[in-house]
């Protein structure tokens, strides 16, 4: 043999061991990730996916699901009308689907003059009630900014941005924005200096009911306060207060997990937003203004229909993973796991039994990727707006269920709690806090490797 056919011959064979023990390096993929939802998994990759409901359902329940899915789509109006009365006086959108776009993320609004399902919580310095936001007086706990005819809306709504570069250590550079809003023109000119806002973007409602399925223990087996393990990563729980028992309750719903129970979600939704009042709601979100009706109707839809629609959120299928035996996916995998993105996103849990008796959400292995607590992200990402034992830099840990279909279901690539994120890595180089060390680890990878981390998100 000659020498050069020798040295390519052993270089062949050198490759082929490196490339061997690379893909044998890399996690095997579990074939349970497949089904992220259990058996609420459902398949495909179209823009209806997260309307699908959870295939597992017997027929009645699968009854109440379209029933509530017609609560969800339902466009309120000003009483007295046939359909749907009860808008307002003040509200931020018309339809709980207005702002969950095929039950999927809203993108960051174009201006302020429409913020589609962008809105703001409000609050003064103090602890209201039961150690929640202390109400502003006359406006309450959420701005609307829109109102029925003839009624003032509470304020007007601005925003700007403020624009950094970052760059990484292979030389690429990104430009994050970071949203300023301003409120201003309150309706009584009292609009107090020192108020506190919080802007949230409507997040994707799937795969919730099997949030309220994990039990307590499980979820707080990951708390950390002290930190005591050292790894960087505290975790604590959020306690609110539960309208129905009366009681402090676990948070598990919305950006800071201050709603513990999607039945108070949905309640606090049509009101909140719609000015729509229930039978656990029963007051018009507009306890101080002069221009609130308050009493007419009140409560404008039935429990029945707040229970419809708190079923539909609960039974929505949870979409299967794409791709995993994909090497670029294997590789992102490994890379997650050691930037230690699993700290707070948790790959997986198996659900206790539904609180409410749902045996399809019940035991059921689920990869949701989310501890479900609070973490201090960092002054980056801050609202500095306390929210019950959440502070004004922690967060809860986004499940990234789904997330690498939001370009199909959404047709945008908005994350973070504003929308302020223009794609996944810019989602990423966000995280400061006890998230810095990760996000450290990301800026130093090579482009390859970064690329394989954004594929694993995209397949999730
Ligand atoms: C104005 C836009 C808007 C409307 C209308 C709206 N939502 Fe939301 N929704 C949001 C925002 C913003 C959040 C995050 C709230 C937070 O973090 O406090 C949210 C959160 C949720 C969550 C919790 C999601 C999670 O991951 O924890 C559920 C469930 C939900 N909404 C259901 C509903 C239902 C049901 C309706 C109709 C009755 C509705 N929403 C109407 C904007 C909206
Ligand atoms: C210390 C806990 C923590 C660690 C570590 C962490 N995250 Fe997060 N992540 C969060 C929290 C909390 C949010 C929500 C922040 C917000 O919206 O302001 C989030 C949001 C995200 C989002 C956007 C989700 C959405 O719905 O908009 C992505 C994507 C993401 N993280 C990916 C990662 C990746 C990749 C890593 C590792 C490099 C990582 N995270 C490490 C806590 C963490």
């Amino acid at each position: 043999m000659k020498k050069s056919t020798f040295t390519l011959l052993a270089l062949a064979i050198l490759l082929v061991m490196a490339c061997k023990k690379e893909s044998d390096s890399l996690p095997t993929p579990d074939p349970s990730e497949i089904n992220a939802g259990g058996e609420t998994t459902v398949f495909g990759t179209f823009s209806a996916l997260f309307e699908q409901p959870a295939p597992n359902m017997s027929a009645d329940e699968t009854n109440l699901h379209a029933l509530g899915d017609i609560g969800f789509e339902a466009t309120f109006v000003t009483a007295p009308s046939e359909v749907n009365p009860g808008l307002g006086p003040f509200f931020n959108n018309t339809s709980c689907a207005s702002c969950h776009g095929r039950n999927g993320r809203s993108p960051f609004p174009d201006d302020a003059s429409d913020l589609g399902g962008l809105l703001i919580r409000i609050s003064v310095p103090g602890a209201g009630p039961h150690g929640g936001p202390l109400s502003v007086p006359g406006y309450g706990g959420q701005l609307q900014q829109r109102a029925i005819y003839n009624t003032q809306p509470e304020a007007e709504v601005e925003f700007q941005w403020e624009e950094l570069t970052k760059t990484l250590a292979d030389g690429e550079t990104v430009t994050l924005r970071k949203p300023i809003f301003t409120l201003k023109n309150g309706y009584d000119g009292n609009l107090p200096s020192n108020v506190m806002i919080s802007p949230r973007i409507a997040s994707q409602v799937i795969g919730l009911g099997l949030f309220e399925a994990i039990s307590e223990a499980d979820i707080l087996s990951f708390v950390d306060e002290n930190d005591v393990n050292g790894d960087g990563i505290s975790g604590k729980a959020n306690y609110v207060f539960d309208e129905k028992k009366q009681q402090m309750a676990l948070g598990r719903f919305g950006w800071k997990a201050s709603q513990p129970t999607l039945e108070q979600q949905s309640a606090a939704a049509f009101v909140e937003d719609m000015g729509v009042t229930s039978p656990l709601f029963p007051n018009e979100n507009c306890v101080g203004n002069p221009a609130c009706d308050g009493t007419a109707d009140d409560p404008e839809i039935s429990q029945e229909t707040l229970h419809a629609a708190t079923f539909y959120t609960q039974s929505l299928g949870v979409p299967a993973r794409r791709n995993v035996d994909d090497t670029q996916v294997r590789k992102g995998k490994a890379l997650f796991q050691k930037a230690g993105c699993d700290g707070c996103h948790r790959a997986s849990f198996t659900t206790a039994q539904h609180p409410d008796g749902l045996a399809f959400l019940s035991n059921q292995k689920i990869y949701p990727y989310t501890d479900l607590l609070l973490h201090d992200m960092g002054e980056g990402l801050a609202d500095n707006r306390p929210d019950y034992a959440a502070n004004g830099q922690e967060w809860r840990t986004a499940p990234l269920w789904g997330i690498g279909l939001t370009p199909i279901i959404n047709g945008h690539s908005n994350f973070l709690h504003d929308g302020r994120a223009n794609s996944l890595l810019e989602a990423v180089l966000w995280h400061g806090g006890e998230a810095e060390k990760s996000r450290q680890v990301v800026e130093k990878m090579s482009k390859q490797d970064r690329e394989a981390l954004l594929v694993f998100l995209g397949s999730l």
